[in-house]
């Protein structure tokens, strides 16, 4: 077992962890943690692009409007404002660090797309690869600083919190972390901890997302006393390809935004009997409008259709799609793509202010990991990178002014397993895996009811035991620490669904279709609240 220690520990190697970092690299020593390759997060597999006012003809006013009118009345208007305003600046950093974005051949500026519940062409994009132009570019820039130390394969599994011998007051001090290649668990020790591991649609059985996104940051902040709001709102994703073989595939909402129709099986369009903005209405009306007319026609499908614009505008606008469906005999400029919807974004998270700060002392929370209020009960297309990037610059501002005032604790307790073996019954993860995937996927998905939530609680609560058992037995490894955040990440959503008796963006319930004149938060306030001063009138954990 190893002790580190770094000025800063950043957990997760994503758009929000990578940005961070490199704006601390000059005053401070940065630990990078993945716990995978470095590709392997949400970020690189980002297809569309991102969101910010780029244009004469478009303004702050009308992106913050359309956030809003998605996020049905959820969002914080001020959140809102301060992303949109933000957006400019982030995009210009990312196009200093090198960002190659596409360029409009047509006027000589950056080529700008359009996707759902946008009034303007605002997408600034790297053809249908944004995430890896983004992704691969930070990556480079972060390992020309030799104050940057990236770690792949290390897990971290729990936060460490200490509290000050002066002011008695409890921060975070660190983590406790599987370092994969070596199988044992490492301690890392640091002044300020950024929680920037991704969102947690793995707990469905079908995402567009990788194997990464647990919720580990989610499940960690709350074990160690943050409050989490809205986790309800899960955002299908409309299209991800459907083919026995084609896990995960995204087919990008930049199809819709260049003229692509969805159509049923007899290749007829259907969206206009669903919303007056056709295939580019929000998110969540687009994939429960796809929901209904696949089990109202008992298909395992539906078609996304763009054979109508000439070959050549979608090989250059689309090369990754195009790619991906040919490997599976699909040629897009002649077929229509079989698509469904699957988990995709988890709007809700650790609660954070717009410095990135958590309830915990000198943990920060950035990305999809964290709760802004930028989203509401919806999140808008392209709105994700955008909020990585602007909470990264902000979060990492905050550290940088305070760093120096923060003194290194004395060592934390090494991880003690003295009372666990190794595993000889893995098949109670595997099993566990996958009845939890498909229950979420049953019970707390695109359309809910009161007794498919009663149901998903009584089989959580069973899992619950069952892992936490296991977990007290047992050497922890990759699937154990995975398998315990998903459950936990689990309980919350199923929690926070429970506890909303209305119809709003992502969570419709036929027991409550109508939507409550008042929009609330759903705020889950853990048993051991780390700022206990915050009056909060939120339900107890
Ligand atoms: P991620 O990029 O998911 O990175 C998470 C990191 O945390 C990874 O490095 C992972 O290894 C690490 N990690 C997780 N748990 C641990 C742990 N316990 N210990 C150590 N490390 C850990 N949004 C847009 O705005 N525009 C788009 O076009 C777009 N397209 C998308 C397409 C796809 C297919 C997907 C899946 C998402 C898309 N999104 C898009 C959403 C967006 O990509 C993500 O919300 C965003 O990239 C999240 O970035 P992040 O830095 O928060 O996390
Ligand atoms: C997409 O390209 O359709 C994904 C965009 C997003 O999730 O914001």
């Amino acid at each position: 077992m190893k002790h580190h220690q770094y000025d800063v520990l950043v957990i997760g190697s994503g758009a929000a962890g990578l940005t961070l970092a490199l704006h601390l690299a000059d005053r401070a020593q940065v630990a990078v943690l993945s716990k995978a390759s470095l590709q392997e997060g949400s970020t690189w597999f980002a297809q569309g692009g991102i969101a910010a006012v780029l244009d004469d003809s478009d303004s702050v006013e009308a992106h913050v409007n359309d956030t809003l009118n998605a996020g049905a009345g959820l969002c914080h208007p001020d959140t809102v404002r301060f992303t949109v305003e933000h957006g400019k600046q982030a995009i210009q950093w990312l196009i200093d660090q090198g960002v190659d974005f596409t360029r409009d051949s047509g006027r000589d500026d950056y080529h700008l797309t359009k996707e759902g519940g946008h009034s303007h062409r605002r997408i600034i994009h790297s053809a249908d690869a944004t995430g890896r132009a983004v992704h691969s570019t930070l990556v480079e820039q972060v390992k020309q600083h030799h104050s940057i130390t990236l770690l792949e394969h290390h897990i971290a599994i729990d936060l460490i919190t200490q509290a000050d011998a002066g002011s008695r007051k409890v921060r975070c001090t660190g983590a406790y972390v599987y370092n994969r290649d070596r199988d044992q668990v490492d301690t890392f020790q640091a002044r300020a901890v950024v929680l920037a591991s991704g969102g947690a649609s793995k707990v469905y059985l079908y995402t567009s997302n990788p194997d990464s996104a647990s919720g580990d940051g989610i499940a960690m902040a709350w074990r160690a006393g943050c409050r989490v709001a809205n986790m309800e709102f899960n955002q299908f994703h409309p299209t991800c390809l459907y083919h026995p073989k084609a896990k995960s595939f995204l087919v990008t909402e930049a199809l819709r935004g260049e003229g692509a129709h969805l159509q049923l099986p007899d290749g007829s369009r259907f969206m206009q009997r669903f919303d007056p903005r056709g295939e580019l209405a929000p998110r969540d009306i687009v994939a429960r409008a796809i929901d209904h007319e696949m089990k109202r026609l008992g298909s395992d499908c539906l078609y996304l259709d763009i054979s109508h614009k000439p070959a050549a505008f979608i090989a250059a606008h689309f090369p990754t799609v195009k790619q991906r469906c040919l490997e599976f005999g699909i040629d897009i400029t002649r077929d229509p793509i079989p698509v469904v919807p699957a988990a995709h974004y988890t709007c809700g998270g650790v609660v954070v202010d717009t410095n990135g700060c958590t309830d915990l002392e000198q943990l920060y929370a950035i990305g999809e990991t964290s709760f802004t209020g930028l989203h509401g009960a919806n999140r808008m297309a392209s709105n994700s990178l955008l909020e990585c990037v602007v909470y990264a610059r902000a979060a990492a501002a905050h550290i940088g002014a305070g760093l120096e005032h923060i003194a290194l604790l004395g060592q934390p307790p090494h991880w003690d397993e003295s009372r666990v073996t190794n595993s000889d019954e893995d098949v109670v993860i595997s099993h566990n895996w996958d009845e939890l995937r498909r229950f979420m996927w049953d019970y707390v998905g695109i359309v809910r009811t009161r007794k498919r939530l009663e149901r998903a609680t009584h089989r959580i609560k069973l899992l619950q035991k069952e892992i936490a058992e296991y977990y007290s037995n047992y050497k922890v490894g990759n699937d154990l620490i995975e398998l315990r955040n998903l459950a936990m990440v689990a309980e919350l959503i199923i929690r926070s669904a429970m506890q909303r008796k209305e119809s709003r963006g992502l969570h419709y319930s036929l027991d409550y279709p109508e939507m409550a004149a008042i929009a609330r938060d759903t705020i889950l306030v853990p048993t051991n609240f780390a700022a206990q001063d915050i009056i909060v009138s939120a339900a107890a954990g």
